[in-house]
């Protein structure tokens, strides 16, 4: 009998909840039909985690609730190269790397990365947009991954814990961090130092503890993970220009109906552009920060540049011979 009457309670108050529901227009609730995750392994509020979460929301948005994309920052999921084997099991869907994290794998891509090989921003964006662009982004499908768009990193330099480097000289038997890449790894011999391959988390440790005496990046990740704290001595060389790529699992892409890949492509497109945007602005105001914080900015000089660019000549002999086609292209661009 007190189990009758609870069952006609419990009945009475849904007609309640749903009255109201009519009443007050609310709609009901919708149930997603894929919640994915995306991985990025720089910390919230960095450019490339604002606009994954943008990305997250114009989703949400387009598919009326039905996707749902979960963002991790600050290397939840691990270190690049962890989070790129997931995603090849599809147990990352989506995620923002570094370039130089996929291109050992699939070398055409170190094109895109070669030292000293842009004039400037505009024209590393002329490639990225133009042709070449597409084709490489396309042709990372031979991993299981599916490229969605580039993003922007700035321009990479060098920077030192116990002097400041003016010269090649200066680098020379520096054990100098890289990251897990074939080809800086080559750069950083061709330039004298000693290459230490280590995760983007590992840096600071290891400079605190003397392992390394020198790494290279961009101003805002520098000032993003207080760099600046352990090695002082930033060298505006800007020797690499790396762009990120922003990519989905291909074991995850396949499952997904084409409406909704449609609609990612595009919200991977617009978040694109509102990354461009942040980042320009974070380079500046990162630099200030550094600056602020005891950080000692030395300028690049016409010698340096010069001294550098024949170190890393052997280089482009290689990648010449390799790819003479695409090369002419980017430098044409
Ligand atoms: C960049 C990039 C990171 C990468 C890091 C690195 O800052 O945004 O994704 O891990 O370089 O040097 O490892």
């Amino acid at each position: 009998m007190k189990r009758f009457f609870s069952l006609v309670f419990l009945l009475a108050c849904l007609g309640l909840c749903a009255g109201c529901a009519a009443l007050t227009g609310s709609a009901p609730e919708v149930i997603p039909e894929y919640v994915l995750t995306y991985a990025d392994n720089q910390p919230e509020g960095y450019p490339t985690t604002e606009a994954a979460l943008e990305f997250a929301r114009l989703v949400e948005e387009r598919t009326g609730g039905k996707v749902i994309v979960q963002v991790q920052a600050d290397g939840e999921f691990g270190s690049e190269q962890e989070i790129l084997t997931q995603m090849q099991f599809g147990g990352v869907d989506f995620a923002r790397v570094s370039l130089s994290s996929l291109a050992d794998e699939l070398p055409v891509l170190n094109l895109l990365q070669l030292p000293f090989l842009y004039e400037d921003a505009e024209h590393m964006w002329r490639v990225l947009d133009g042709a070449v662009g597409q084709e490489l982004l396309e042709q990372v499908q031979q991993l299981g991954l599916v490229g969605l768009s580039w993003y922007d990193a700035g321009a990479r330099s060098f920077y030192c814990r116990t002097r400041p480097i003016r010269s090649a000289a200066d680098l020379q038997g520096l054990a100098i961090r890289v990251q897990d890449s074939a080809l800086m790894a080559e750069m950083i011999r061709l330039l004298g130092g000693r290459a230490v391959i280590l995760s983007y988390s590992d840096v600071y440790y290891a400079f605190e503890t003397g392992r390394i005496d020198a790494a290279e990046n961009n101003w805002p990740a520098y000032q993003a993970l207080r760099h600046y704290e352990v090695a002082p001595y930033f060298t505006v060389d800007q020797h690499t220009r790396v762009p990120e790529i922003q990519l989905a699992s291909g074991r995850t892409w396949e499952k997904l109906p084409e409406e909704y890949q449609q609609i990612l492509l595009e919200c991977a497109a617009e978040s694109a552009k509102y990354q461009r945007q942040l980042w320009t602005e974070q380079e500046g105001r990162a630099r200030a920060a550094a600056l602020d914080s005891g950080c000692v900015e030395i300028d690049l000089t016409e010698e340096l540049l010069e001294e550098f660019r024949a170190l890393v000549q052997p280089i482009y002999d290689e990648y010449e011979t390799l790819y003479p086609a695409l090369l002419e292209k980017i430098r044409n661009s």
